[in-house]
């Protein structure tokens, strides 16, 4: 399944060759490309929109990609039919971003989209509670949103740990966190992985690791990214 693995995170890459930079890490077997999209109100920067999901999709999904997209926008509602037509295959909106995340995520997945919820560090993991059965993928902030290169939080792992809890049905509580059952909710996280917190993320049942300074900050992002991978126990591509 594609969802899965390394996402490197473009925020990081150098944008004046980005189209040369994801051919890099998909040549290397990424399969996930992770745009981060700041407004300048849910959180301070300002980045990219849908212009840049459009001129990169032709290229990731002739390498049998696909384009996540992490929505760190107040009211999302008003821009996802934007991101679904530029091309994104997965939309994530904050839980903290808009009272509604129920209209939201179904609207996200009537566009033909796996839909998210991401929530902030100081977020209590519950508020996935109401909406569990909305979400394809729910991603446990390991830094605080809006900027690449920050510290891994030190208790994100137990985050994640019951962030997996409060997705499963009754008849998984008590799995064994590396064994996601098909066709349940993907647990992604994003912020300070490396080499170490990826292999911490992985332990507490994250199967989907967003990757932005620890791939393109690198000099050989390509290699970076098998490092990764590796770390994560994500098979290379052959
Ligand atoms: C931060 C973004 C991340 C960012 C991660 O708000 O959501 O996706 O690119 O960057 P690193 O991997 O450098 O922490
Ligand atoms: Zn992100």
């Amino acid at each position: 399944m594609a969802f899965a693995g390394i996402a490197p995170s473009i925020l990081s890459a150098d944008f004046s060759r980005l189209g040369a930079q994801v051919a890099e890490v998909m040549a290397a077997g990424a399969k996930v490309i992770h745009v981060d999209v700041m407004d300048g109100h849910f959180v301070p920067p300002i980045t990219m929109g849908p212009m840049v999901v459009d001129a990169l999709s032709s290229e990731v999904h002739a390498a049998d990609g696909v384009i996540d997209v992490h929505l760190m926008i107040e009211r999302p509602e008003r821009h996802v039919a934007d991101f679904a037509k530029a091309g994104a295959d997965s939309i994530t909106i904050h839980a903290e971003a808009t009272p509604h995340l129920h209209y939201t995520l179904g609207a996200i997945r009537d566009a033909g989209c796996l839909a998210g919820l991401a929530i902030c560090p100081g977020t209590p993991v519950e508020a996935v509670g109401g909406v569990a059965a909305e979400l394809d993928l729910a991603l446990c902030m390991t830094v605080n949103p809006g900027w690449g290169g920050q510290p891994f939080i030190a208790g994100s792992p137990a985050r994640i740990e019951r962030l997996r809890a409060h997705l499963q049905g009754p008849a998984e509580l008590g799995a064994e966190p590396d064994s996601q059952p098909a066709g349940s909710t993907v647990v992604e996280v994003d912020g300070g992985v490396d080499a170490r917190t990826v292999r911490l993320c992985a332990a507490a049942g994250a199967t989907l690791f967003v990757a932005g300074s620890a791939v393109f900050g690198a000099s050989d992002p390509a290699t970076a990214y098998l490092e990764l991978a590796g770390a994560a126990g994500v098979r290379a591509a052959v």
